[in-house]
């Protein structure tokens, strides 16, 4: 549907009455599913009904099946938590609607940083509101553990393997992860981030360059990865994101990494974010910002109450107070320009500081266990070659990093998303 800012001004003017929209997500943890509840109570507070479409599972792969199957049978819940090159795919299927006209008409654009209205245009169309920045490149610690057993906080990988050798020996595990294979992507993408630094990210996930997929610098990222796996819990097979931070926040694991939606689930379980749960950047990535935007996608509607309710939604998500609230409870720093920082925690100020810098200085690196670097057939494929790798103790570092290119490269083309 085409809109012109008529259409827009005739829509937001309709008599108001209550709207209703199913959302689709997949923020079932405890914490996450806080950060919902604000959502939903600023909604009801409107005189608004939500109908919650949540489907469980870390990393969203189930909630995109299920809501392929709703899409396939012509019948999409008016909005869902899209992200990056899933939104450019469901665009270029027709399926989404264009909120170019409303960003237009009510000045949104100025508001977006450049890398969040980047993020979301496709073809000149905007494809979602955003909601939230995550960061990716985090090590969470027990401060505790550390202190307890006088140990110094890695900064490098090399680090990271001494102290984590330190404390099996003392029996604590080290690394509190879970084999899904979307976890250990964002263990292995942090890796990639500070065993080869920026230029290395860019040209093995941007660029897919095939002489760097398959080069001494990615085999060297592998056998790192593949060292990790001596750190792991015992009962690390199904153990799900949250679990792991709840091991990590009874001291039962010294260090977690994973993005800053471990926050939310912290402030959930009334463990102070910076202070009992240290945050810092990963091994080898100070300076370094790989983001994750969570934002909101419409599916095109005929009826204009759907359409009024979803250009209702859109507007609340788009005002600070919203993004101020959800963003505190969720782990993740509003996606509008100058957010007012003020009453989050220590790690959400770091967080937006070094988002700042990052910006500044070109260190802005998208997430590509997140959806944002590479189009969903080639993560999935990659997640599949690592997943392999990782749980193959006689697995081959070089073996693999010529199987990794040969994933990226068999899933290039029929993506359904031209390449940004
Ligand atoms: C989403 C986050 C969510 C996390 C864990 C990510 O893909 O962007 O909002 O908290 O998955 O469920």
């Amino acid at each position: 549907m085409k809109w012109s800012p008529f259409a827009v001004v005739t829509l937001l003017s309709l008599p108001v009455s209550a709207s209703q929209v199913e959302v689709l997500h997949w923020w079932t943890s405890g914490g996450e599913a806080k950060a919902v509840e604000v959502l939903k109570s600023e909604w009801a507070e409107r005189g608004n009904q939500w109908n919650d479409f949540a489907v469980q599972g870390g990393g969203g792969k189930s909630a995109m099946t299920v809501l392929k199957s709703r899409a396939l049978a012509a019948n999409p819940p008016e909005a869902a938590n899209l992200k990056g090159y899933e939104l450019d795919e469901w665009a270029s299927l027709g399926f989404l609607r264009d909120l170019s006209p409303m960003a237009e008409h009510l000045g949104w654009y100025p508001k977006m940083p450049p890398m969040v209205r980047d993020t979301l245009s496709h073809n000149g169309t905007l494809m979602a509101v955003p909601i939230g920045i995550h960061r990716i490149n985090w090590l969470w610690l027990n401060r505790a553990v550390f202190e307890r057993l006088g140990l110094t906080p890695p900064t490098d990988w090399e680090q990271f393997v001494t102290v984590a050798k330190q404390l099996k020996a003392k029996g604590v595990t080290p690394l509190a992860i879970g084999n899904e294979p979307w976890q250990l992507t964002v263990l292995f993408e942090t890796v990639v981030l500070g065993e080869g630094g920026k230029a290395f990210y860019r040209k093995a996930f941007l660029e897919q360059d095939p002489a760097t997929l398959t080069g001494p610098e990615m085999v060297r990222a592998l056998t790192r990865f593949q060292q990790l796996r001596d750190f792991v819990p015992e009962k690390y097979a199904g153990l799900k994101w949250h679990q792991a931070t709840n091991l990590l926040e009874s001291g039962g694991a010294a260090m977690q990494i994973m993005g800053d939606w471990v926050k939310g689930e912290l402030s959930a379980g009334n463990y102070r974010p910076g202070e009992d749960i240290e945050c810092l950047p990963s091994p080898g990535s100070a300076g370094l910002f790989s983001y994750n935007l969570d934002s909101i996608a419409m599916f095109k509607q005929r009826d204009p109450a759907q359409l009024q309710a979803q250009g209702e939604l859109a507007q609340l998500l788009m005002t600070p107070e919203f993004q101020a609230r959800f963003n505190r409870v969720k782990g993740s720093i509003p996606a509008l320009s100058q957010p007012d920082m003020r009453q989050f925690d220590r790690c959400a100020i770091r967080s937006y500081q070094d988002f700042q810098q990052a910006e500044q200085g070109g260190n802005l690196l998208p997430s590509m266990s997140d959806g944002m670097a590479v189009p969903t057939n080639m993560r999935q494929a990659i997640m599949d070659v690592l997943s392999s790798f990782f749980n193959d103790p006689r697995a081959n570092p070089e073996q693999t990093a010529l199987q990794l290119e040969r994933a990226m490269r068999s899933t290039r083309s029929g993506t359904g998303a031209e390449q940004k």
